[in-house]
Formats: C-alpha cells, sequence, structure tokens
C-alpha cells in the first residue's frame, strides 16, 4: 500500500512530546511491513540532508496566498516531504506558538499543501499509483487533511480511491475559534455543518477535529482505555457525541516504542559519564552503574539501596506534576531520592524549583528544561517512574521505564492502564502499581505499597523487572496492527 502520514510533528526533526515520537517510528515500521511510506511535516528549521525539490505551489489561506517548496530527504525507507513556507519558517523551537488564528492558518497552508503532496513531490515514483493510497493524518493540526481531500478531490472525482485515517493522540486541543474561521479555509458553504458544533463550554463554535473526525475514512486512537473514555462526557471533552456517532469507524491501538531508540542494550546516552548499556541479565552491573551515574550528575548521595524515583513530563495539567507536589512532603520523608524533569507552565516550573530548594537536602532534584538525554538517562538510573496524569491517552514514558527496568506507579487512566497491569504479589504477575484516582492521597498509597516492595521483596522486585523487560514493545506489532486499519478504510466503508 502506498501510506502518507502527515503530522505537525516528526523525530528527530521537530519533537514536542509523544506525537513527534509516534510519527518518528510507526513510519518506518510500516515501511519495514514491505509499504510505500512518506512523511508528510512542515520545515521549521533547515533539515541538513533535506534537498529543494524546486517545486513551487501558491496556497490561498484567509485570502492571501503563500508560497510553498517541497523539500526531501529518503531516510530509513521512509521519503520525507518537507513544507517550506514563510509562517513555518525559524519556527524550530516554538511549533505551536503565536496567537490561535496564526496556528490555524499554519495548519490550513500545511494541510492544503500536503494533500496535493502525491502529485508535486511524489518521489521518483508514483505515489498515487494504482490509487492504493491512504493518508494517515494526526490530531486536531492535521484533521483538515479528511476534510480537503473529501472537499477538493473526492467530491470532484479525484484520487477517488484515495483513502484517509485519523489518529487522535490528544482530544483536548481541537482547534476550536468562532464560526468565522470557516472562511479562512476555502471550503464548498455546505461544509460548514461539519465544522459547526454547539457546547456549554464553547458556545457555537467552529471545531477543525470535529470536522476531520467526520470526513477520515477511520479513526485509531492510541489506545483502547482512551477509546471508551472518549466516548463519555468527561472523556470526550465536547466531541463525545461525534465519536459515538462513528463508533463503527474507531479503533485503539497502543503505540510501541522506537527500539533503536529506546533501548538500554544500545541506548547512545548511556555511553559517555559513567553511564553502562545492560540487559535483564547484566541488570545488576549495568543497570546499578546507571543510577550510581544519575545519583553522580544530580549531586546526590550515591547510594544503591535507596529507591530513586522519577518523573518525566511537559508541566501542565494533564501529567499531573502539581499532584506529586501535594505528595512531596510525604515522599520527601521516606529515605528516596526524587527526580522530576520537564518545562512547561511557569507556575509548575517554579514549583519544581521549590521542591528542589525545600527538599534537596533530602535528596529532591528538579530539573527544568526539555532534555532527551537526561530523559533517557533518568529513565535508565531510576527504579520507579512515577505518571501520575489525570488524563493520559497512551503515555509512552511507562513504556520506556519498563523497557529499561523500571518499574511505573500511574494513574489507572487511558493507556496507562491498558499497559500497567497491577503488581499481584500472591500470583506473581504484573508490571507496576495504579492508583484510580489522581490525588496525592492515592499516589501515596500505591507509592508506600512499591517502596515495600523495593525493599523487603527484592525476588518480586526483579519479577517486575523482569516482565517488564521482556515485553514486545516494539512498534512491529502495532504497525500490523494499523496496517488492518488501513485495509478497512481501503476496502471498507
Ligand atoms: C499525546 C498523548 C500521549 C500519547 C502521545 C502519542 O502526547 O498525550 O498519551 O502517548 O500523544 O500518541
Amino acid at each position: 500500500m502506498n501510506v502518507i502520514i502527515v503530522a505537525s510533528e516528526c523525530s528527530p526533526f521537530c519533537k514536542t512530546g509523544g506525537l513527534g515520537d509516534v510519527v518518528g517510528a510507526l513510519p518506518k515500521a510500516l515501511a519495514r511491513r514491505g509499504h510505500r511510506v512518506m512523511v508528510v511535516i512542515p520545515r521549521y528549521g533547515e533539515y541538513a540532508d533535506a534537498k529543494d525539490l524546486g517545486v513551487r505551489r501558491r496556497y490561498r489561506v484567509a485570502g492571501q496566498d503563500s508560497e510553498v517548496n517541497y523539500f526531501h530527504a529518503f531516510i530509513d525507507g521512509v521519503d520525507f516531504v518537507f513544507i517550506e513556507a514563510p509562517p513555518f519558517r525559524h519556527r524550530h523551537n516554538d511549533i505551536y506558538g503565536g496567537e490561535r488564528f496564526d496556528i490555524l492558518k499554519r495548519m490550513i497552508l500545511f494541510c492544503k499543501a500536503a494533500v496535493e503532496v502525491p502529485w508535486y513531490a511524489p518521489c521518483g515514483g508514483s505515489i498515487y499509483g494504482d490509487g492504493n493510497l491512504v493518508f494517515i493524518a494526526n490530531d486536531w493540526h492535521t484533521a483538515l487533511l479528511p476534510v480537503y481531500l473529501k472537499a477538493y478531490y473526492r467530491d470532484n472525482g479525484l484520487m477517488q480511491y484515495a483513502r484517509s485515517v485519523l489518529v487522535i493522540h490528544n482530544i483536548a486541543h481541537q482547534g476550536r475559534g468562532p464560526v468565522d474561521d470557516f472562511a479562512a479555509m476555502d471550503l464548498p458553504e455546505h461544509y460548514i455543518d461539519h465544522f459547526k458544533l454547539y457546547d456549554p463550554v464553547g458556545g457555537e463554535h467552529s471545531n477543525v477535529f470535529a470536522a476531520g473526525l467526520k470526513m477520515a475514512d477511520r479513526v485509531v486512537t492510541v489506545s483502547h482505555g482512551y477509546l471508551w473514555e472518549l466516548k463519555t462526557m468527561d472523556g470526550g471533552w465536547g466531541l463525545h457525541e461525534i465519536i459515538n456517532q462513528n463508533d463503527w469507524k474507531l479503533h485503539g491501538i497502543v503505540n510501541g516504542i522506537d527500539m533503536a531508540e529506546w533501548n538500554p542494550e544500545v541506548d547512545v546516552h548511556l555511553q559517555s559519564d559513567g553511564y553502562a548499556n545492560y540487559t535483564f541479565e547484566t541488570l545488576d552491573t549495568g543497570k546499578k552503574q546507571c543510577k550510581a551515574a544519575l545519583q553522580r550528575q544530580l549531586g546526590l548521595p550515591v547510594r544503591d539501596d535507596v529507591p530513586l524515583i522519577g518523573f518525566i513530563g511537559r508541566l501542565d495539567g494533564q501529567k499531573g506534576v502539581d499532584i506529586i507536589g501535594d505528595a512531596m512532603p510525604w515522599m520527601a520523608g521516606q529515605d528516596v531520592q526524587v527526580v522530576l524533569l520537564g518545562t512547561g507552565r511557569p507556575d509548575l516550573e517554579e514549583m519544581l524549583r521549590r521542591l528542589e530548594s525545600e527538599h534537596g537536602e533530602r535528596g529532591v532534584r528538579a530539573w527544568v528544561g526539555f532534555s532527551v538525554e537526561m530523559a533517557h538517562r533518568i529513565t535508565a538510573g531510576a527504579d520507579v517512574m512515577l505518571m501520575p496524569s489525570r488524563f493520559e491517552p497512551c503515555g509512552l514514558n511507562q513504556l520506556y521505564a519498563m523497557a529499561y527496568g523500571t518499574v511505573p506507579v500511574v494513574h489507572a487512566v487511558g493507556g496507562l492502564r491498558d499497559t500497567v497491569a497491577p503488581f499481584d504479589p500472591f500470583a506473581g504477575t504484573g508490571l507496576g502499581w495504579t492508583f484510580d484516582r489522581a490525588e496525592a492521597g492515592r499516589m501515596i498509597d500505591a507509592l508506600g505499597h512499591c517502596l515495600n516492595t523495593y525493599r523487603n521483596y527484592k525476588e518480586s522486585w526483579r519479577g517486575l523487572q523482569e516482565r517488564g523487560m521482556s515485553q514486545d514493545l516494539s512498534w512491529d506489532h502495532a504497525a500490523e496492527l494499523y496496517e488492518d486499519v488501513l485495509v478497512k478504510a481501503k476496502y471498507q466503508w
């Protein structure tokens, strides 16, 4: 099949979170399965290996023309097409920055250019070919792609056989705005009904995600738990009715992890500063060494017996780092070490700094910043990974943690509930601890059980690590499930 994956971010070129990781890994996995795969993303920076294809196009957005160039690189069996236009330039470190309407305009321009890639940047072959083409769009930013595919092409008898799949990584962001937004999109008048939505929070408004969900041939979300939550009033963020009406085309597929990047045996971030690569067999030497190196790097006492607890995440309401803040007085009294890594809301960054200054003596460290290297090192060096997310469509850090023999303690929600089976000491099963409400008290209960096991039941701990590390978390399995959905999008509608 010919697959074109369209997204606002893609690791390693530009990434702010899990979406970038998925878009970096899924295409390679699909290509390994024999598909012709292309990734289309904006050109926010100078991606050195990408060559200008010399194609110039103009697209109209909100009444103004914008010139677009297409750049190309072929990497790991995948064609990457970078859409270059003035609004994307110099946005490398701020890809979602700017005024709401400016962001919308960027996404309109990007989707208009992306949907034409089969013609203007077919990368040496005919990507449209026999018509066996499926686009995969991701989140609200590219939810206009299924809409343009339908309105500009299929409604007009063009690209009749092309289909689209829309992946929901996070329903909290929807491209909401006044109904006037619709005028900027250049769509046939009657399409306005697909965008118009009324809900008690937004009143009558225009909703890009809503239109995309209706127009896509299939919809995927990144776990089964989240799929279920999306159908509820709380979990659907105003789109639950549309989700329910489209139940027949919904699929839950848990993300994989990129084993070239997140594998303790080959991880390049563990090859200097005293860190070490390791496997389950060499946990006692390798992981121990990583823990000591991390403690040294953070200026913590180098002790193997003290449990080291990590948190890695965007600092916002979703990730629940404030819950860790609430629990910190208890945690700091437990003879543990804690390291928190993230950037985001200024008040939460401030909270992290405060936690370190108040509890630094008791082993609490805050690393305010975005550091891929530190994320890898904490994942390897910590014993426990804490994820009190209020909602979590899939969550990747718990998967990375398990692959590194680091035991997750998570709020049982969305993908966290799908992937972290609770530890059962009697049956000797399970992968970590879960708690059923995103509150400090519940998290403390779970963490208490976890610390008790760490300290007193070494064999149980070893079992948790072994089960975690021996799972197949690679993308190969998930890619196979995506393939099923692509086939359904193509032939069953
Ligand atoms: C979003 C979600 C996260 C998910 C990621 C990749 O960032 O918040 O849960 O893992 O997308 O799908």
